[in-house]
């Protein structure tokens, strides 16, 4: 059975290129992130697809908005089946509360089981630069803590964050808190836009529930050699 701690990040703008990649990686993956890309490109039939190849999908849209609007556009996602869905925890506890109790008023309605809602704390490519640009005075770590905790607070099941803040999470946040980490990527690979980043060992020795993986395997000159080199150093981390 696949490790259900990888999930491989569908960054395409065609139905047929993700869904050539899903059937390149068969059984040995079975969790897919499907992100703005693809979702404003080719809408939800990717999702229904994933589904009834009995995928899992996180689907990665990172709603920003006020309360209302970002409860309503969750609920009206609710219909397509994605286990995972996403806020930015920068919305606000006001925003991330309304969020969850619309989502599972929505789910008691349909008798359906509700998806997990996460939030993007800081982005994994923002560098300190970057962030004292925005006119922030605290560092990133510091930052990332009080968004975890705010999630937290807010009855989100967990987070978004950098493989290099998932201790301080898990620490702060205990067992039961979702910590998916993207800016993963194996020892000498590229970064490519991402910076704050560590190898997939290091990210779930730190404590991450589950890995957010595209670049090193969807532009891999074998993406199922590149995935089960990873799921074997995974591995390692039981
Ligand atoms: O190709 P790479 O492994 O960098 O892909 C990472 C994926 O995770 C991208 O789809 C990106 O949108 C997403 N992501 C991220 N950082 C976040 C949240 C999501 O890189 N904080």
């Amino acid at each position: 059975m696949a490790d259900e701690r990888l999930i491989v990040a569908l960054d395409f703008h065609s139905l047929e290129d993700a869904k050539a990649l899903v059937e390149k990686l068969g059984d040995t993956v079975s969790w897919y992130k499907v992100g703005m890309e693809l979702y404003y490109s080719v809408g939800s039939e990717i999702v229904t697809w994933l589904r009834e190849q009995g995928k899992h999908v996180f689907l990665d849209l990172k709603l920003h908005d006020i309360p209302n609007t970002v409860g309503e556009g969750l609920c009206s996602l609710m219909g397509i089946g994605a286990d995972i869905v996403n806020v930015h925890a920068g919305g606000g506890y006001t925003m991330m509360r309304r969020a969850g109790e619309m989502v599972r008023a929505e789910a008691k309605k349909r008798g359906i089981k509700p998806p997990k809602i996460i939030a993007v704390t800081v982005l994994t490519s923002i560098n300190e630069e970057d962030w004292q640009g925005l006119g922030q005075t605290v560092p990133i770590r510091s930052a990332v803590l009080r968004f975890a905790k705010l999630t937290q607070k807010a009855g989100l099941d967990g987070v978004v964050a950098s493989p290099q803040e998932a201790s301080l999470i898990r620490e702060a946040c205990g067992e039961d808190f979702l910590i998916i980490t993207p800016g993963v990527r194996p020892a000498g690979s590229s970064a490519d836009d991402q910076s704050r980043i560590a190898t997939p060992a290091r990210a779930l020795q730190a404590g991450a529930s589950q890995l957010v993986i595209g670049r090193p395997i969807r532009c891999a000159a074998d993406p199922q050699v590149a995935a089960e080199a990873i799921l074997k150093e995974m591995e390692t981390c039981k």
